[in-house]
């Protein structure tokens, strides 16, 4: 069995994007207020690991903004009500009210940590209109606010960091595996404060990419912040590093991953590549045009039709995102798409702003557009088409990110509070990074306080000599798991037929086809016989470079296996839920439930998924099972739940 380096932590991060940075943040400002009020006290140790340089996170391809309300005409009523609506019936209310009533809080500490929000002409911050919101509330800097915002949360980083400061970075370091022992409790729901759940998580598998060689981090508490899963399809606007690692690791350690069939496509992404053009540019007054150069959502139920550069919320180019995706995929129906070698295309018009507004409010969306498609938008309206662009669903978690595994936490898009239900509004995913990140961190830390264990040596196992930083002792079993999960990742080098490549693209290829915009029982039975297939093919995947240090070849094939996991829940949720809802729309089964659910997907014993529903507002005792193995989908009514856990519906 492999020897491994074993170092400890109070609280492991996983993820270095908006989330995962405002965790670590948190807990470095909970021991600088520990530190002043008792100089004795002692400075946690907060792992920040991270696969990429955390500049590099995809929280910097974040474009439109962040919401928050601070409108004279506003009020948090409003924002939790939009946030509803938007959520089709799935959202947990008080995870929307936790994150609404939170957001301008932290938007504007952000401000202090220097964050360059744009401004109006007053000097006050300035907010603009975003899809499905019934008011300006989306604070934004120009159209690069997830550069700006992960570049304020990590130079802010930089001061807690270094030998004085609490956070340890693990920069490309690539996580493997979750080490957790006891059960999961089936049915249980997300562990509360001081509660005693059977499982526990003890630390993180992890590859030094730069040592080559693994290591284990072991805490009492872990983070999960490793963002969504939607480069999993052909055609989206996610970076390759977004594959679904921690949803697939909690999973794997019996974490439920909840509603993963609600992936939203974004209407404006570049044709080919996916590369996302912002909403902000509808909410500044851009428009869409049919070929004929008709503005073409009020014939789909968008209307009715706005004056050009006049947008009124929730109407045509500002309604939802959803509809209109769906929108499009009627006007393709239509024969009213421009046809391209990427399939057809409708024109984002955005001449009527002219180039000075352009260049003040979308300077990126100018220069992508110009690079990416050729087009001057100052002068030429832009071609797109709808893209997959962010995962609703995701571990199972409460309002603060804890899920049901002591110690386990998550957050940001891999997590699955409630705040989206069926349909997330624009803008409100930045600052649920933020907000729910913060929470989390600040519960990690509690929660590792509370179950420390002292001694600061490791106790025997597969361990080399523990030279640990933190407090800390780590059981022989432990390690033991630890190296298991280290040896089985090693040998995937330099073995197997199969190209990773060929998986990959086939999975893109699969999903597009069949798990878009609409959906129906026969292209999702074919979609989940296909990721069956190629899940059974990676077992025979090709990792054709051996080398320790920076294996990018066998790193991305480990990254492919999460992606393949996470992607055959979706598929299978998706076939499961015979409603339309929100982004999941099911041409054979168009109505919409009276009563919500969500989907909860659990790994079997021989790594097959199963599906269960359970009410909106409670915690299943005994879901409503699907049988899929037959490729059928089975619908029961049964379901246990009790009243006094909550019941919303
Ligand atoms: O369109 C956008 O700028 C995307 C924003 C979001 O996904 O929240």
């Amino acid at each position: 069995m492999t020897r491994l380096r074993v170092e400890h932590a109070d609280v492991v991060v996983v993820g270095g994007g908006a989330a995962g940075l405002s965790a670590a943040l948190a807990i470095a400002e909970a021991a600088a207020r520990e530190a002043t009020a008792d100089e004795t006290a002692r400075t946690p140790v907060v792992a920040l690991v991270s696969k990429v340089y955390p500049m590099r996170s995809h929280t910097v391809a974040a474009e439109g903004g962040a919401a928050g309300v601070v409108g004279d005409d506003d009020s948090l009523e409003q924002h939790v009500a939009d946030t509803l609506a938007g959520g089709a019936g799935l959202c947990e209310e008080d995870a929307v009210r936790f994150v609404v009533e939170r957001a301008a809080g932290e938007l504007w500490r952000l401000e202090r940590w220097g964050m360059p929000w744009s401004r109006g002409d007053d000097g006050h911050v300035a907010i603009r209109r975003f899809g499905g919101m019934s008011r300006a509330r989306t604070w934004f800097a120009a159209d690069r606010t997830g550069f700006h915002l992960l570049h304020t949360l990590f130079q802010t980083s930089l001061r807690h960091s270094g030998d004085a400061g609490p956070i340890r970075r693990y920069d490309e370091h690539h996580v493997l595996d979750l080490v957790v022992t006891g059960e999961v409790v089936d049915g249980g729901g997300p562990a509360v404060a001081g509660g005693s759940p059977g499982a526990q998580v003890r630390g993180v598998v992890v590859h030094d990419q730069h040592r080559g060689e693994p290591l284990l981090l072991a805490a009492p508490a872990v983070v999960l912040a490793t963002g969504g899963a939607a480069r999993a399809w052909g055609t989206s606007t996610n970076a390759g590093i977004v594959t679904g690692d921690g949803m697939a690791m909690a999973l794997r350690a019996g974490v439920p991953l909840r509603d993963l069939e609600l992936l939203q496509f974004h209407p404006t992404g570049l044709p080919g590549s996916g590369i996302l053009l912002t909403e902000a540019v509808r909410g500044e007054g851009g428009v869409l045009l049919d070929a004929d150069g008709k503005r073409y959502l009020a014939d789909y139920g968008l209307g009715p039709e706005t004056p050009v550069g006049s947008p009124v919320p929730r109407t045509m180019e500002l309604g939802p995102r959803d509809r209109l995706s769906q929108a499009f995929w009627h006007a393709d129906r239509d024969g009213r798409t421009i046809p391209s070698p990427d399939g057809g295309v409708v024109l984002l018009d955005l001449r009527h702003l002219g180039r000075e507004r352009i260049a003040e409010r979308l300077p990126l969306v100018a220069s992508l557009a110009k690079q990416f498609a050729g087009v001057d938008p100052a002068l030429e309206p832009v071609p797109v088409r709808p893209t997959a662009h962010y995962t609703m669903g995701g571990i199972r978690t409460d309002a603060r990110g804890a899920t049901e595994i002591g110690g386990l936490f998550a957050a940001g898009e891999c997590a699955s509070t409630g705040l989206h239900g069926a349909n997330r509004l624009g803008s409100n995913s930045l600052v649920e990074t933020l907000v729910v990140g913060r929470a989390a961190g600040e519960q990690a830390l509690g929660w590792s306080r509370e179950h420390a264990v002292g001694g600061g040596r490791v106790t025997g196992g597969a361990a080399a000599a523990g030279a640990g930083v933190g407090p800390g002792s780590v059981a022989a079993d432990v390690v033991d798991r630890a190296a298991e999960v280290a040896d089985r990742h090693l040998a995937m080098r330099g073995r197997g037929t199969e190209p990773p490549a060929a998986i990959r693209a086939e999975l893109g290829r699969v999903l597009d086809a069949d798990a878009g915009i609409y959906r129906d029982a026969e292209g999702l039975r074919r979609a989940l016989a296909a990721l069956e297939e190629l899940r059974a093919r990676y077992d025979d995947v090709r990792v054709a470079d051996t080398g320790a240090v920076l294996n990018t070849d066998w790193a991305t094939t480990v990254e492919l296996g999460a992606t393949l996991l996470v992607a055959h829940v979706a598929v299978a949720a998706a076939l499961a839920r015979e409603e339309s809802r929100g982004a999941h729309q099911r041409l054979d089964f168009p109505g919409t439930d009276d009563v919500p659910r969500h989907s909860l997907a659990a790994l079997d014993a021989d790594g097959g998924v199963r599906i269960t529903h359970a009410p909106v507002g409670g915690r299943p005792s005994s879901g409503a099972e699907h049988d899929l193995t037959d490729g059928k989908s089975a619908r029961t009514t049964a379901r246990s739940f009790s009243a006094a856990e909550g019941a919303g519906s």
